[in-house]
C-alpha cells in the first residue's frame, strides 16, 4: 500500500494540466469521488494496526496535495477566462458610434426660438387636442365661421366640441387665462387641418406663434420686434413689408413678407417673381379676446404672430417636397446631421 501511495504521489507531481481536459482527467484519476484517492481511503480500513499510523500519514499527504494542485490549476482557468475576454489584438478598429442628426424642423425651431429668446420672450406649450373654446371661440371665431367647417378642422368623432388644434394661437388664450400682464411667449408646435396632401401642404404642420402683451404695445413695438426677427433670420441686409389682411382675434391684421433671400428682391421662381415672401399672420389682438381670457383690454394692448416653420425650413435647406419632413427617409436626415442648431 505504501508504495502504491508513493508513486501516485509521483505521478501526481508530474501531472500536467494545461486544459480543460487534463484538468477533468485529473478530477477522474485523483479527486472524484470514484477516483484512487476516495478507493485507498476505503481500503485503510484493512491496514494492519502497526502500519496504520504511517500510511495515513502518506494518504494524508497525497490527498493535500491532489486538492492544492486542483484548486491552483482552477483558480489559473478562472483568470484565463477573465482575460479571454478582452479582444487579443487591440488594433482592430472599433464599432462605429452613429451619432444622431436634428431633425431640419427642429433646427429652424430652435433657430427661431433662439432669436425671439434673445429679447425676453418664453416658450409655453398647450395641448394638440384642443377644445372648441381655445381653439375658435375665446378668439373670436363666430359661431358660423367657415374655418370651423369639416373641410378644414378635424374634430374628435366621439365629442365634436373637442378637435385636432387648427393652429397654436389656441396657445395664447391657454396663456392669458392662467397668466397676468406682461405675457412675452412663444408657442411652438404642431396643427392640423384637413386640406389635400400635396409637395407643398400637408394636413399637419408646424407653427410658431408669438404673443406679447403689457401697458403700452403698440403696432410700431410689433414692427420693430418683425424687423429685428427678420435681419436676425435672413441677414443684415432683410427688408420686412406689412399688407392689410384679416384674422378674427386680431385687429388690425396684417401679413408679413420678408425680401426674397434667393433672388434678394430681383423676383425669381421661389418668390413668384414678386420679390417678396409671405412669412407669418400678425396683428394687434383684439380687446374682445384680452376679455375672454379676463385681462382689461383698457388698460393692456399687445401684439401676436405666427408663422409657418415647413415653409421656412424647406426654403432654409431647399427640400423640395414638404411630405419629405414626416417621412423619416434616413437619406434626407443624414443630410442633416453635421448642422448645428
Ligand atoms: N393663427 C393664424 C394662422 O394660423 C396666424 C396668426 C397668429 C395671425 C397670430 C395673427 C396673429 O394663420
Amino acid at each position: 500500500m505504501q508504495e502504491i501511495i508513493h508513486s501516485l504521489i509521483q505521478e501526481l507531481t508530474q501531472f500536467q494540466i494545461n486544459t480543460q481536459g487534463e484538468l477533468d482527467a485529473f478530477k477522474t484519476r485523483f479527486t472524484n469521488k470514484k477516483a484512487v484517492i476516495n478507493d485507498l481511503f476505503e481500503s485503510f480500513k484493512s491496514v494492519p494496526k502497526e502500519e496504520k499510523r504511517v500510511v495515513g500519514q502518506m494518504l494524508n499527504e497525497l490527498k493535500t496535495k491532489a486538492y492544492e494542485k486542483l484548486e491552483a490549476a482552477q483558480e489559473i482557468f478562472e483568470k484565463e477566462k477573465i482575460t479571454f475576454q478582452i479582444p487579443h489584438d487591440l488594433t482592430l478598429p472599433g464599432d462605429a458610434f452613429v451619432q444622431g442628426g436634428r431633425h431640419p424642423l427642429a433646427m429652424v425651431m430652435n433657430k427661431l426660438i433662439h432669436i425671439f429668446e434673445q429679447i425676453g420672450f418664453e416658450v409655453a406649450s398647450g395641448p394638440e387636442i384642443e377644445d372648441d373654446w381655445h381653439n375658435f371661440s375665446a378668439l373670436n371665431f363666430r359661431e358660423n365661421h367657415p374655418a370651423r367647417d369639416m373641410q378644414d378642422t378635424f374634430f374628435v368623432s366621439l365629442n365634436p366640441d373637442y378637435l385636432l388644434r387648427t393652429h397654436t394661437s389656441s396657445v395664447q388664450i391657454r396663456v392669458m387665462e392662467t397668466q397676468k400682464p406682461p405675457i412675452r411667449i412663444l408657442a411652438p408646435g404642431r396643427v392640423y387641418r384637413n386640406e389635400a396632401v400635396s409637395a407643398r401642404s400637408h394636413c399637419f404642420f408646424h407653427q410658431l406663434e408669438g404673443l406679447y402683451i403689457d401697458r403700452n404695445v403698440s403696432f410700431a413695438d410689433m414692427q420693430q420686434t418683425l424687423l429685428y426677427f427678420a435681419k436676425s433670420m435672413f441677414g443684415e441686409n432683410a427688408k420686412i413689408r406689412l399688407r392689410p389682411s384679416y384674422f378674427p382675434f386680431t385687429e388690425i391684421s396684417a401679413e408679413m413678407d420678408v425680401s426674397c433671400q434667393i433672388c434678394e428682391g430681383e423676383g425669381c421662381g421661389v418668390c413668384k417673381h414678386t420679390g417678396w415672401l409671405e412669412i407669418m399672420g400678425c396683428g394687434m389682438v383684439d380687446p374682445n379676446v384680452l376679455e375672454n381670457c379676463g385681462i382689461d383690454p383698457d388698460i393692456y394692448s399687445g401684439y401676436a404672430f405666427g408663422m409657418g416653420i415647413d415653409r421656412l425650413a424647406m426654403m432654409t435647406y431647399k427640400v423640395p417636397d414638404l411630405r419629405m419632413f414626416s417621412q423619416n427617409d434616413i437619406r434626407l436626415l443624414r443630410q442633416f446631421e453635421k448642422i448645428e442648431f
